[in-house]
């Protein structure tokens, strides 16, 4: 065969050679918008829905691998990897399917973006969504029998009040009625809680948070045990195209294999910040499942055996929102950033982030005041958080000038 050009050469030189003797450590990232069958029959089978890789919008090796990677921690599961947490959460409602007329039962503190996303992208689309407080089971029980919801919403510890729903009860609630299940597990992860055993339909994160863990990635997965749920997700996903890149994947894959390590830390850490800060009397209400003015505490013992329960402190500084912002500013060591999760500390104001979409009714009705803010504690010393929290609650209380 005559020497091919350098413009054909350029293209194919270097590529698909060897692969089959390179058995890497870590799973790559597959920076690739397209598979090769080994023959066209192959091709043909994969395109048809057999296992494999065909086309990088419907599932590549690097998602593929953390999602396995997070469904093992689940405790067993298909899923697959979106390109944000949101994804995810959209991902799952469409999948359960919702077709107009139906309702959804969801918590009334969910995440606000998964509120309006309720209110504003399926409630036109002639899905209904009924919010109420799904911590007490005899409201779900009562309103799963009045609306039949398809599907009921819950996550296991709500944001940013960090309230507990009884998981278990609720899956038997959803079995008895035929209603799907859905949990975001996000906060809890599953070191703490695996839905999936409790029998829910489908369990979501945003990967953003714990799962990736160092603030550096934007990713959602959805895990499921029904077989129809799953072929569902995987349908809809080559039709809207939410798949997570491999960059991302990586990412995550890589966070993931620190999560115990991280998240267990995090989760004491979060129990003496809260200790420490309540005892300051700094604040008009520290909140932390594990302290026992927590409306949720007694369940927070019951069903959170290994006596971690979330690495989030939520503070209500007892002002406005002017106080607050001086607060924000004031922090030195921790930043004031919008997620949770991250190797960092990190502290978020509900009212202009998280909950901003609920308004300020919204935010009373589901118990977020003015002065309420919510602290993702990080893997720093956890005294020298407290320590940072405590110097700029004092200084935006009293206007004292910063020391330096
Ligand atoms: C509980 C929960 N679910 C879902 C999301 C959405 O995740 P993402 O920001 O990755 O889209 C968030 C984001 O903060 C969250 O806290």
């Amino acid at each position: 065969m005559p020497e091919r050009s350098v413009h054909t050469r350029a293209v194919h030189a270097g590529e698909r050679h060897g692969a089959s003797g390179i058995r890497p450590t870590v799973t790559p990232i597959y920076v690739t918008a397209t598979f090769l069958g080994e023959t066209p029959e192959e091709l043909d089978a994969m395109l048809g829905g057999a296992p494999g890789f065909s086309y990088a919008r419907y599932n590549n090796p690097t998602a593929a691998a953390a999602t396995a990677a997070i469904a093992d921690l689940e405790g067993g599961g298909w899923g697959l990897a979106y390109a944000s947490g949101m994804a995810a959460v959209a991902a799952a409602l469409h999948a359960v399917p919702l077709t107009a007329g139906d309702t959804v039962l969801a918590a009334q503190d969910l995440y606000g973006a998964s509120i309006n996303l309720l209110q504003e992208i399926l409630g036109p689309l002639g899905v209904r969504a009924v919010f109420a407080d799904l911590t007490d089971t005899d409201t779900a029980r009562a309103l799963v029998t009045t609306h039949r919801p398809r599907a009921i919403l819950v996550e296991t510890i709500s944001n940013p009040l960090l309230r507990l729903v009884d998981g278990p009860a609720l899956a038997d609630l959803a079995r008895a009625h035929g209603a799907a299940l859905l949990v975001d597990n996000t906060f809890a992860t599953p070191l703490l809680q695996r839905p999936l055993d409790w029998g829910a339909t489908a369990v979501i994160h945003s990967a953003t948070k714990y799962l990736s863990g160092h603030g550096d990635a934007t990713a959602g997965v959805v895990l499921t045990r029904d077989e129809a749920m799953a072929d569902r997700l995987e349908r809809q996903v080559k039709l809207t195209g939410a798949m997570l890149g491999p960059f991302e994947a990586w990412l995550v894959h890589r966070g993931v294999k620190t999560l115990p390590l991280r998240y267990e830390r995090q989760c004491d850490s979060a129990v003496r910040v809260a200790d420490r800060l309540a005892a300051s009397g700094l604040f008009a209400r520290v909140v932390h499942p594990l302290r026992p003015d927590h409306p949720d505490h007694a369940r927070a013992l019951a069903l959170y055996p290994q006596g971690r329960c979330g690495a989030v402190v939520t503070l209500d500084l007892g002002g406005d929102r002017a106080r607050v912002f001086r607060f924000l500013a004031a922090l030195e060591l921790v930043l004031s950033a919008t997620t949770v999760g991250d190797v960092y500390s990190l502290c978020l104001y509900p009212a202009i982030a998280s909950h901003r979409g609920l308004g300020p009714e919204g935010r009373a009705r589901v118990g977020i005041t003015e002065g309420t803010v919510r602290i993702a504690v990080g893997i720093e010393d956890p005294d020298d958080i407290a320590a940072d929290i405590e110097q700029a609650a004092r200084r935006s209380a009293a206007l004292v000038p910063a020391s330096d």
